[in-house]
């Protein structure tokens, strides 16, 4: 099959790779570029397991083509930490408030997450509720999820972060 050539912008870094047209960008990243951070979980777009930000925007990555981002900046969740390491205020809630229990939700958890809180940096605990309704979450019991988005959000107010 014909492979093509594209360089995806993935999380402040040109990556540039070749892949046939068939390859989901989950794949891509996860066996292309070695960033297994992002999970697959049902593969045809309901878990939210595989969520990314393409060019800020939340997406499913299992259910794009890699030779869709080709050009574009992606950000997945190997990207949130800060430059030395710290984690993100997100991922400091998860995990000093048990927002997690497997961990295999967490990456697209906090995508979406990253991308609501820009939007809405003081929520509500229903509209975080609904602002996660599309990342399931098999183990943890949302409860401590939507205590640790709460704790989150203050933190990143705090901070004067957006994402
Ligand atoms: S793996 Fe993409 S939505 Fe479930
Ligand atoms: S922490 Fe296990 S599925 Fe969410």
């Amino acid at each position: 099959m014909t492979e093509l050539r594209i360089t995806i912008d993935v999380n402040g870094e040109a990556r540039p790779c070749t892949v046939e047209p068939r390859l989901t960008l989950a794949d891509c990243l996860r066996h292309e570029l070695g960033l297994t951070g992002t999970h697959l979980g049902c593969e045809h777009g309901v878990c939210g397991a595989c969520t990314v930000l393409v060019d800020g925007v939340s997406a499913r990555s299992c259910l794009m083509l890699a030779v869709q981002a080709d050009g574009a900046k992606v950000r997945t969740i190997e990207g949130i930490a800060g430059k030395n390491g710290a984690f993100h205020p997100l991922q400091e809630a998860f995990h000093r408030l048990h927002g997690l229990q497997c961990g295999f939700c967490t990456p697209g958890m906090l995508m979406t997450l990253l991308e609501f809180l820009g939007e809405k940096p003081d929520p509500t605990e229903a509209e975080v509720r609904d602002a996660i309704s599309g990342n399931l979450c098999r183990c943890t019991g949302y409860q401590s999820i939507i205590a640790a988005v709460m704790a989150a959000a203050a933190e990143m107010r705090r901070l004067g972060m957006r994402s």
